[in-house]
């Protein structure tokens, strides 16, 4: 996609698990931003002409052998820089400041005085009270701090424990916090970034669903010309509003293509076919492919494997039905940001795969379609208001994410259709329970089941049972990246597992996953 017209802050990544947060921070107010290693090449950066920096905090310390460093063309480009934390101690070393060594981490919450209330990192904040008017609350999480400013840098405010807990060289542009203004812990963190962007690199607030969805429709049509356009659609809100957007650009130009692979939630199948084909009015083929993928799953237990064979049986499927439909030009996909960043794209090469999302890295290299993909530059929370804006029904916008895989990376251990009927059956009396107890918003953002290889005996009536386990995952998390486990009531969770022991046959023990993500993922393959 273009995104030359719009002014554009990046975002250097140094490893926090925050990087993330950071630029969708930016992106909220109304700026656009892209993330990249510190390590990409200074022309994929620069192509890009950005407005300004940002350094995002990391595990490092400027000290270690072989810590990233700061390239170069940052600060020779003239440009405003904010530094956060790690990023601020790069900032400072590099100018002539100190850095404080530290074995002792600070983490928590600290109260920020300000010293200069009148610069433009800190407008339109809202202090904390009458009585201490330059207080504020911030997040720290840092080993080693600034201890002496370079020359030209003044504090702009302090905390117990940080004499510069902000600082800048207002001549330069360049600022710099020790806190963590992209965390919500840090209440008006979200003004510092905004005002930054805003106020320091004067970047305009372009970065709006309506420009974007005008500016997709146009690159969409540029892109496939009178060409014709398939499109995988899973169901979920990603494929959904990558759908909505492209039929918008070129109408019956798209085709939508179901594979129903069998490893879909209750009910899902039919749910699918009744909200595009009768709702939506868009041309889609409905294949059932259920067979095909038991058989090609048959025996495989390692996750990267079943995502590989699901991922390119779905492209060869959609190759085959695509065929039928005469000449197919393009493959759409709703692959979003955070699927990108994750599978450690090209982009990004000293980034450690986790998973390989199916729909970005297990895509088979020989495939021949041209892919169109209007959401990979967005966040899932843009996906929806892009969705909502483009007039989706909110069952749909504010769906839970499912994987592209689906229920195979939940059916840990061998797929056969009795254990994802199993699953099923399993996934839908929780989800059941969480809906009706009006908890699937708010107070946890993905929950599902997930069938454990191992069995454990268990007693029935008089009888001695030995089978299967759930485990029942609910998370909360503001972008997928970093997640909590939900605090369910006991109540829902008692009657829950009641149900499940009861009504799934094969089941005997119900089990609850209180892992946060990091160190676990929410998935558990
Ligand atoms: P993890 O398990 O990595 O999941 O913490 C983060 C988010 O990504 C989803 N997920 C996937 N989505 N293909 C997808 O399209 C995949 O292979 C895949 N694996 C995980 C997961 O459901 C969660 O929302």
């Amino acid at each position: 996609m273009t995104t030359s017209n719009h002014d554009t802050i990046v975002v250097l990544d140094y490893g926090s698990q925050y990087s993330q947060l950071i630029a969708r921070r930016v992106r909220e107010a109304n700026v656009f931003c892209e993330l990249f290693s510190w390590s990409t090449p200074a022309e994929t950066i620069l192509a890009l002409k950005p407005r300004g920096f940002i350094l995002s905090g990391g595990p490092n310390s400027v000290y270690d052998h072989g810590a990233p460093t700061l390239p170069d063309y940052v600060l020779a480009s003239g440009l405003p820089v904010l530094g956060i934390c790690y990023g601020m101690q790069l900032l400072a070393h590099g100018r002539g400041g100190r850095v404080a060594s530290s074995l002792k981490r600070e983490y928590g919450p600290a109260t920020l005085q300000i010293n200069e209330p009148d610069n433009p990192l800190f407008k339109d904040w809202r202090l904390e009270s009458d009585a201490e008017p330059n207080s504020q609350q911030v997040w720290m999480s840092h080993g080693d701090k600034v201890e002496h400013l370079p020359p030209g840098f003044r504090p702009l405010a302090h905390t117990d424990n940080s004499p510069f807990a902000a600082a800048a060289d207002v001549d330069r542009r360049y600022y710099a916090v020790q806190f963590h203004p992209e965390v919500v812990h840090t209440p008006q963190g979200r003004l510092v970034l905004s005002n930054f962007v805003h106020h320091v690199c004067g970047c305009a607030s372009d970065w709006t669903p309506a420009n974007f969805i005008e500016e997709q429709v146009t690159a969409v049509r540029e892109q496939v010309g009178n060409g014709r356009v398939v499109l995988g659609l899973s169901g979920g809100v990603d494929s959904a509003v990558a759908a909505a957007l492209i039929h918008k650009a070129i109408g019956s130009q798209l085709v939508c293509i179901f594979v129903d692979h069998g490893l879909l939630r209750q009910g899902e199948a039919a749910q699918v076919v009744a909200t595009f084909q009768r709702e939506q009015g868009m041309k889609l083929v409905a294949v059932n492919a259920v067979e095909e993928y038991l058989e090609s799953l048959a025996g495989i237990t390692d996750p990267e494997q079943k995502r590989r064979i699901i991922g390119e049986k779905f492209v060869r499927i959609f190759e085959r039905e695509a065929n039928k439909l005469g000449q197919i030009d393009f493959l759409a996909q709703g692959t979003i940001y955070p699927d990108v960043i994750e599978s450690a794209g090209k982009d990004k090469k000293d980034a450690h795969v986790i998973k390989t999302h199916h729909n970005v890295g297990g895509l088979p290299e020989d495939m021949d379609f041209e892919l169109v993909e209007p959401l990979r530059l967005l966040f899932k929370d843009e996906v929806r208001q892009i969705g909502t804006a483009l007039g989706l029904p909110d069952s749909l916008v504010w769906r839970q994410p499912f994987p592209g895989p689906g229920l195979a990376i939940r059916c840990l251990g061998e797929i056969t259709w009795e254990r994802l009927e199993r699953l099923r059956l399993a996934d839908d009396i929780f989800v059941s329970e969480l809906r009706q107890a009006n908890m699937l918003r708010q107070d946890t953002q993905q929950s599902f089941a997930v069938l454990l290889p191992v069995k454990s005996v268990g007693v029935m009536g008089d009888g001695r049972t030995y089978q299967e386990v759930i485990a029942l995952r609910a998370v909360t998390t503001e972008d997928f990246m970093t997640a909590d486990w939900a605090r369910l009531p006991y109540d829902l969770l008692a009657r829950v597992s009641r149900r499940i022991v009861n009504e799934v046959e094969g089941v005997n023990r119900v089990v609850l996953d209180i892992t946060s993500k990091p160190p676990g993922t929410i998935e558990w393959e």
